[in-house]
């Protein structure tokens, strides 16, 4: 044990299940909220909306370091109950940060590529890049942001409320669906059989990164900002990602190749956005990890492929 405590909310999540473990295998002692999720056993219920169970939850599990997972992050949920989603995105972030700052809590808010507009020719995008979200999803994660910062500024605890904004995720789910990157494995599988062609975008260019990279480089930043003493010196805003660029087509592409499948029923759709639609998707929203790299931290991600064989079990003996 290293005597350390950290809080992970959305512990339940795709993404809080493997800050868990980066944590604890690690040897922090760890402690999880979820919501519908929750086991009340291993995972603490919390509903982040209400100020005064967070209070509780902190004051009770006293932890030095809370990393925010947290949050409504499908795009069209957030379209659906835009109104509920800013509670949880922005106001419950906002709430957290003020307990947190109050208590002198590192807190690691997590992010989205999505705050920047992915207009081509922009990326890659520096921390102080300009942001510009195309959807509502975006705004909220932004808002939830400049509100992290700005309540450790308001506590005059600057450093110790930190933004680390990552891409579109993958790794080990409970359901392929809990992934933008997994589900494509189902969809491959389903246009096997399918009588009509899945036109699959072969367009914007994701930069999938795996779970258990972001869960370490959550662990390294929490250390590095523990041990500074000088946490004004440190920057406020950092971004992880991977190298790995794909469309989706070409992620259905390696599916198939490592499942040995065939790609007939699958066909790529180059068209990218209308340009007379109100909403314009990210064409490439590539983060630049220039922060992390000056701090130290190791930036290194798991190959796709590889974890994507071990995941299958596509090997020979
Ligand atoms: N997934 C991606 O591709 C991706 C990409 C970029 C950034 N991010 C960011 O990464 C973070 C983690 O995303 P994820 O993919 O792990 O999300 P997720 O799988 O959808 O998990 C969301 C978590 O939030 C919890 N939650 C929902 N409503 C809550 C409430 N009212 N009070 C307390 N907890 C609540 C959920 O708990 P229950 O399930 O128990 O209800 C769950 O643990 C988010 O901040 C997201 O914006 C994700």
């Amino acid at each position: 044990m290293t005597g350390r405590k950290v809080l992970v909310t959305g512990a339940t999540g795709l993404l809080g299940r493997q800050v868990v473990n980066a944590f604890e295998s690690r040897g922090w002692d760890v402690k999880g909220t979820g919501y519908s999720r929750a086991d009340g056993v291993s995972i603490i219920k919390v509903d982040l909306g209400n100020a005064s169970d967070v209070e509780r939850v902190l004051d009770e599990t006293k932890p030095q370091v809370v990393v925010h997972c947290a949050a409504q992050r499908f795009p069209d949920k957030v379209d659906k109950d835009p109104e509920a989603s800013k509670a949880l995105n922005i106001e419950a972030s906002r709430s957290l940060a003020k307990l947190c700052a109050a208590r002198d809590i590192l807190l690691i808010y997590i992010s989205t590529d999505y705050v920047f507009s992915g207009k081509p020719g922009e990326a890659p995008y520096e921390t102080d890049a300009t942001p510009g979200p195309t959807n509502l999803y975006g705004q909220t994660k932004l808002d939830g942001e400049v509100a992290v910062i700005d309540e450790y500024k308001q506590a005059s605890k600057e450093g110790l409320g930190i933004v680390l904004r990552v891409p579109v995720l993958y790794g080990k789910a409970e359901t392929p669906s809990e992934s933008a990157v997994n589900v494509l494995m189902d969809a491959v599988w389903k246009a096997q059989e399918a009588e009509s062609k899945t036109k699959m975008d072969h367009w914007a260019i994701r930069y999938p990164t795996n779970t258990e990279d972001v869960g370490r480089v959550c662990h390294d930043l929490a250390n590095k900002y523990l041990e500074t003493t000088d946490k004004n010196s440190l920057p406020r805003i950092l971004q992880f990602s991977s190298e790995d660029n794909m469309t989706k087509y070409e992620i259905c592409q390696k599916f198939a190749e490592i499942m040995g499948l065939s790609m007939d029923g699958i066909v790529a759709n180059t068209e990218g956005n209308d340009p007379n639609a109100s909403v314009q998707r990210p064409y490439d929203c590539h983060l630049s990890t220039k922060a992390l790299k000056d701090l130290g931290i190791d930036v290194s991600t798991n190959d796709f492929v590889g974890w994507w064989r071990r995941e299958v079990h596509a090997f020979r003996h």
